[in-house]
């Protein structure tokens, strides 16, 4: 199993940390940046003995290396800086996806394409149309890392472990984020069995504005730890065909009443990619988002391709 990721910064590199420290398999770092992926997969290296594991971690600037990978992380790009929105990065971010989407195309034919480059959903139906791969072998790491920031706060404002929690978020990885409070359950029991709708309103409003909260505090860059262990648990799914339910944003074709557009929902999850689209029972007025969301992306792609 060949696990590439490309781009060396901070989810990257912490990417291929986690998948070698996981015992998921050997790790490939790419990064344009002379040096960067090389020096930092020597150090992830050295800290073998102390964590007891020997997966290979490789670092490269060569993206010819990707060559035959059976996984590729795409990380590559600009991370927001405070006040901007993700969607600021569309025209730098878009450049530097087509040129990494053309070699997986002509190099990694066969590779389950993880898309982590925002704009999220846009770029992941960029990537989609650019390296005409099959819907199920490429998709985006989005609302799974939103629904971890949503549990956990609920697991805070609750004081409970996050485990007693199950919640779930669809929609885009940005401003059409869609947490579903009413879906969310405590051990089976409703949430708003525990807190008020205010209080559930917050937790909302506050797991929408997380990655800017994160953003605005670290003054440079963007979240890393909990971004790479989402990804790291979208590849776990693959390696071990564990068939898990992971929102992803994927491609639709007519589910949810959407087509020709990717925006993230809930799939099964296994080693050929995704096998099912999870369609859930949404309010009018959530399914109204979820496709006005689905829209902008599509328009927003179509302007790229243009
Ligand atoms: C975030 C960025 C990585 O949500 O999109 O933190």
């Amino acid at each position: 199993m060949k696990i590439t990721v490309i781009g060396a910064g901070n989810v990257g590199s912490l990417t291929a940390m986690r998948i070698a420290q996981d015992g998921l398999g050997d790790v490939l770092l790419i990064d344009i940046v002379k040096g960067l992926a090389h020096g930092k997969a020597l150090d992830l290296e050295d800290a073998r003995p102390l964590l007891k594991h020997n997966y290979n971690i490789r670092g490269s600037d060569d993206i010819a290396q990707l060559k035959d990978s059976d996984i590729v992380v795409v990380t590559a790009g600009l991370a927001r800086k405070p006040g901007m929105s993700r969607e600021e990065l569309l025209a730098k971010n878009a450049q530097i996806l087509k040129g990494v989407c053309l070699n997986i195309k002509e190099l990694a034919r066969n590779a389950i394409v993880i898309i982590v480059t925002n704009p999220l959903d846009i770029m992941t139906f960029y990537a989609l149309k650019i390296t005409g791969f099959k819907p199920g072998r490429l998709f985006g790491m989005g609302i799974s890392l939103d629904t971890a920031r949503f549990i956990n706060l609920i697991a805070g404002e609750l004081n409970l472990p996050v485990t007693d929690i199950e919640a779930l978020v669809i929609g885009a990885h940005g401003e059409g984020m869609l947490p579903l409070p009413a879906l969310a359950k405590v051990k089976g029991v409703a949430l708003d069995e525990f807190i008020g709708d205010d209080k559930i309103g917050v937790l909302v409003s506050r797991t929408v504005a997380r990655g800017a909260e994160i953003v605005a505090n670290l003054g440079t860059g963007s979240a890393f730890f909990a971004p790479s262990a989402a990804i790291a648990a979208i590849v776990k799914t693959i390696v071990k065909d564990e068939k898990r339910i992971i929102g992803l944003c994927s491609y639709l074709n007519g589910e949810y009443g959407i087509k020709n557009s990717c925006i993230g929902v809930p799939c099964r999850l296994g080693k050929n990619g995704i096998e099912q689209i999870i369609q859930l029972d949404l309010s009018p007025e959530e399914k109204n988002r979820l496709t006005k969301s689905a829209q902008l992306v599509a328009a927003a792609a179509a302007q790229l391709l243009a």
